[in-house]
This record gives structure tokens, sequence and C-alpha cells, in this order.
């Protein structure tokens, strides 16, 4: 690993950032953003895709390439404005033995796992499910001990494994619905009110439309396997808090730091990543009446694990600090919309909407609005890092600039772009490197970090903080928050981009 080359520069610009001088003003927004370069911007880019280019094309977290993004950003954060911070913490990944689908003697092409799906092997007949089996009634009475063939889309795969499983099914497959592959995880049974899944795998979408046009309404036998053994693996998250401001009122802001396996991760979410040593970098020329706290979290692609991870370890008294979670996911798609978490359900039902969430929301509209630009809401729909705080009382927001969705021809013509292709082609895939970035989008996104940081860190008069006990969100809660509702809100899109929770 060629670390030092990489490193040894870094850490002597980050000499160079002098902490907050004694009596250095208060922050300001305009002031804060005016120090944003997108030089920077793209200086950092170039660094981390360095680091995945160096570790064999990867930042996922566990991989040599997400240690040393760590040890990059930490040579970024000055140390004599911040505490700095990694909390360590394991991982119990499924290593996938055997994936296999076999359906009348023939075994499908491509199969991958599903993460959390059962460790075994069902023989039943198969049969094909209409309708994206997102609801109860999708499910027929035959389906009872088969396996059932269901299609990728318009809910969570671990709704469609709860639905089938509750209505007695043995296995399940699903098949993709764009010839994108996909490592899915079904996330927890207790998401879906279900105390286990059945057991799953996942085939392409050449081969699922080939079955279910063998199939028609008939069954055929078929195989479902799946056998993985479990790996313990250390990961971190870092933390970095200003040493000034009020530690009692703490605004974090948080990015997630891993790629996924299969790319470089340079939009998503390397980009949160740089905005927020950006601005982290910026805010050290100022002072900060509430303290600010950088989290860039680990493991956010495998079901945001690193930012559950810190808010269910959190202990109450010190949760009771945090006034709010700003996120920041994916900030400069290649054809990026502007979109900013539905914090007051006004375009999407959410179970998290709140007063302090909808005055989140307010900041970042104002913000894009006082720059010339048009936003639109998207689903407050627990997609991201933000989830874990929302289920501890903490109100959330941010903004997201589009993954795998396709952007409408309204989308197009409020921010450009190409009308009918995803806001990020390279969504998940080894192109999301150095040149998948809109720059210009970029420091727009950064900036409205910057503004946030800076309103909030002066002063957080009228929100609604200390908040009384913390609420707990129960998690069934979330489930019915991933299905969406198709009578409320035209930008039915998911605000994020973790995969555990894809439909
Ligand atoms: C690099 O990636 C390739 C392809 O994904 C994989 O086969 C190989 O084992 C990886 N090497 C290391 C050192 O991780
Ligand atoms: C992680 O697991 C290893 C071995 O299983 C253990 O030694 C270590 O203390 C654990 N670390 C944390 C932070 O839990
Ligand atoms: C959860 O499942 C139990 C048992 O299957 C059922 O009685 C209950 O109504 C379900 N609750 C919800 C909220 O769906
Ligand atoms: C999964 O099942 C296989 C075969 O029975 C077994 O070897 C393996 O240990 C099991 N994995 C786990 C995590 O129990
Ligand atoms: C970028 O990081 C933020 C903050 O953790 C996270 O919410 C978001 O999901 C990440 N973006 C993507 C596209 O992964
Ligand atoms: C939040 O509550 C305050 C005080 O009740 C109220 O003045 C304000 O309008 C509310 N804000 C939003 C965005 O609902
Ligand atoms: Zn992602």
């Amino acid at each position: 690993m060629k670390v030092s080359t990489l490193i040894v520069p870094a850490l002597a610009s980050a000499t160079l950032v002098a902490a907050a001088p004694a009596g250095a003003p208060l922050v300001e927004s305009n002031k804060l953003r005016r120090v944003l370069l997108r030089s920077d911007l793209k200086a950092r880019a170039q660094e981390l895709n360095a680091i995945a280019v160096q570790n064999n094309g990867t930042r996922a977290w566990g991989t040599p390439g997400h240690w040393d993004t760590l040890t990059w950003i930490e040579s970024h954060v000055d140390k004599n404005y911040y505490n700095v911070e990694r909390q360590y913490f394991n991982i119990t990944r499924q290593v996938f033995d055997e994936v296999s689908v076999t359906v009348d003697g023939v075994r499908s092409p491509d199969v991958n796992g599903m993460t959390n799906s059962p460790n075994g092997t069902v023989s039943a007949q198969i049969i094909a499910i209409p309708n994206f089996g997102c609801v109860a009634s999708d499910y027929p009475a035959a389906v009872a001990g088969k396996i059932a063939l269901v299609h990728r889309g318009s809910c969570n795969f671990g709704l469609k494994n709860a639905l089938a499983g509750t209505a007695g099914a043995a296995g399940l497959v699903v098949w993709n619905n764009d010839p994108t592959p996909l490592q899915p995880t079904l996330g927890t049974p207790d998401l879906y009110n279900v105390t286990e899944f059945i057991v799953s795998a996942f085939i392409t979408q050449a081969d699922g439309q080939a079955l279910v046009t063998k199939l028609g309404t008939g069954t055929l036998p078929a195989t479902v396997t799946n056998l993985f053994h479990e790996q313990v693996e250390l990961t971190a998250n870092i933390l970095a808090t200003t040493k000034g401001g009020d530690q009692n009122k703490i605004i974090t802001v948080g990015a997630h730091t891993d790629s996924v396996r299969a790319g470089p991760g340079i939009n998503d979410n390397g980009s949160g990543t740089i905005a927020q040593i950006e601005v982290a970098k910026a805010l050290t020329k100022f002072s900060v009446n509430n303290a600010i706290r950088f989290c860039w979290w680990s493991a956010e692609e495998d079901g945001l694990l690193g930012s559950e991870y810190y808010t269910s370890h959190i202990p109450e008294e010190e949760a009771s600090k945090i006034v709010m979670n700003l996120n920041f996911d994916m900030l400069a798609s290649p054809n990026y919309l502007y979109a900013i978490y539905d914090g007051d359900a006004s375009a999407f039902e959410s179970p998290f909407a709140s007063n302090g969430s909808a005055q989140i929301e307010q900041t970042f509209i104002d913000f894009f609005a006082d720059d010339g630009k048009k936003s639109v809401p998207t689903a407050f729909d627990g997609r991201s890092d933000y989830q874990g705080f929302l289920q501890i009382g903490v109100p959330a927001g941010g903004v997201f600039m589009g993954a795998e969705g396709i952007k409408t021809a309204e989308e197009a013509s409020f921010f450009g772009g190409k009308a009918g292709q995803p806001y990020d082609a390279c969504y998940h895939q080894a192109c999301d490197d150095i040149n998948n970035l809109d720059y210009g989008a970029f420091i727009t996104g950064t900036k409205s970090m910057a503004d946030a940081v800076a309103k909030y860190g002066r002063s957080i008069a009228g929100f609604p903080f200390p908040r009384p006990a913390a609420k707990l969100i129960p998690r069934r809660a979330l489930s019915e928050a991933m299905v969406p509702n198709p009578n409320k809100g035209k930008h039915a899109r998911h605000g994020g981009c973790s995969k555990a929770l894809e439909a």
C-alpha cells in the first residue's frame, strides 16, 4: 500500500490551517461559504480517487482502501480546533459460500445472495407472483409450501420476503428489474413484523423474465440455496467536535466514508465526505456558539451500520445534547437535482416528520432560493445515515442530489441535465470515479452544508431544544415508511443511497 506517498502532502497542508485564533469572528454563512473553493473540492476528489486506485478500486469498509480513507480524513482535520475521535466497532459480515437457483434442472447464471437471508437450501415447486409482491393480496393461497418468484421494485426486499413467508412460502427468488447487478440486503425481520425471513436469492432480469414466461400460471420443481459463514470485522467512524461552542448544544453533520465494493465511490459518498472536510477546514477561521460535530460514518452501504452503531450506543445524557443531524449524501451527481429531505411531510408521508425536521428543511429551501436555484422535496424515508438519529428523537434533514432514480422532464426544466436518464448513471459502479462529479452542483451542495452549519452554529433560537425525553420511534414504523405511497407527491423517489433499504 502506498499510503505514505499519498498522505504526506495532505498532512503537510493540514498543518498550515490555523486553529481559530482567540477572538476569531463568529461564524456567518456568507463568510464561511466564501472560504470554500471548487478547486479544493477537486483536489480532495483526486486524493480520494487515488486512495481507491491504490487499493484495487474500492473503499468499501473493511478493506485497506477504507482504512486509508479514514487516515486521510484525519489528516485534513485540524486537531487544534477539533477533538477528533475514532469510534471502533465490529460488524459481523455474511460471506456467501454457495448461492444458487435451479429450476427444472437448469441452473441460473449470476445469482447473488441476499444478506440476512437464512442459511440453507429449499427444494419445492416455484410459482411466479404477479405484481411486485408488496402487499399480502399479491400472494395467492397456492404459494403455501412453494418458492415464490417475485419481481424487484416498488418496495423493499425485506417486505417481499416477510409477505411471502407470511403467506406460507418456503423460499423466495427475486428477479432484478434492471440489467445492473446488485448485492441486495433484506434488512432485519423485525422491520417487517416477522420473526424470521425465508431462504432467498436474487437473479438477473433476463433470467427472471425467461422464468416468468416459462412458468406462466404453472409451477416447476426448483431449489434455492443460500449458504454463508460469518466473519467479524473491525471498522470505525470518525467524530470531530469543535472545541469551541456550547458542548451541551451539538449540531451533528454526517456523511459516509465507505464506498460499495464495486467501485471507488467518489460521488457516493466521497462527495459528502469531501464536502465535510472542506466545511470543517473553513470553519476553523471562525468561532461558534454551538458545538459542531462532523461525523464520517462507516458501513453505510451495508445498511447504515456506522451511524446506527453511534446512535444505538450513545448514552441518553449525551443524546440529549444533540440538537439535530444534518445529512449529506451524494452531493455531486452528474445529472443532479437539488433534493431536500421532506421534513414536514408536505410531499411524502413520513412517520419522522416533526417541527425540528421541518425547520431544517426550510433552512435548505431558503438557501437554494437565496442562491437563485430551485429545489424539490425528496422522501424523508430513512434511507440514509440520519435514520438512527430520528430513532432517538433527534430532528434531521439534509440535501441529496440523486442516485439511481430517473430525472423527470420537470426536473430537467428546473436543473438542466437529461430527462429520462438516471441522476447518477454510475451509482454503485466502477465508473463512480473522479469524472463522475458535477463540480457546479458539488460546490453548491457544499455551500448548503456551510450555510446550515453557520446558521445553527450561531443560534438555534426557535428550534425545539431541549427536547422532551427522547422518543423512540418503533422500528415497525420504518418499514411502513419504506412503502411508497402512490397517492402522495409526484417525486416518488428514495431519498438516499443505501442499498440495504433499496426497493
Ligand atoms: C482485487 O480485485 C479483484 C477483482 O475484484 C479481486 O479478484 C482481487 O482478489 C482483489 N485483490 C485484492 C488484493 O484485494
Ligand atoms: C472486535 O472483535 C475482536 C475479536 O472478535 C475483539 O478482540 C475486539 O475487542 C472487538 N473490538 C470492538 C471495538 O468491539
Ligand atoms: C404483526 O404480526 C402479528 C402476528 O403475525 C399480528 O398479530 C400483528 O397484527 C402484526 N402487527 C402489525 C402492526 O402489522
Ligand atoms: C450454513 O450452513 C452450512 C451447511 O449446513 C454450514 O456449513 C455453515 O456453517 C452454516 N453457516 C452458519 C453461519 O451457520
Ligand atoms: C453520503 O453520506 C451521507 C451521510 O452519511 C449518507 O447519508 C448518504 O447516504 C451518503 N450518500 C450516499 C449516496 O451514499
Ligand atoms: C415550529 O414550532 C414553532 C413554535 O410552536 C412555530 O412558531 C413554528 O412555526 C413551527 N415551525 C414549523 C416549520 O412548523
Ligand atoms: Zn451508496
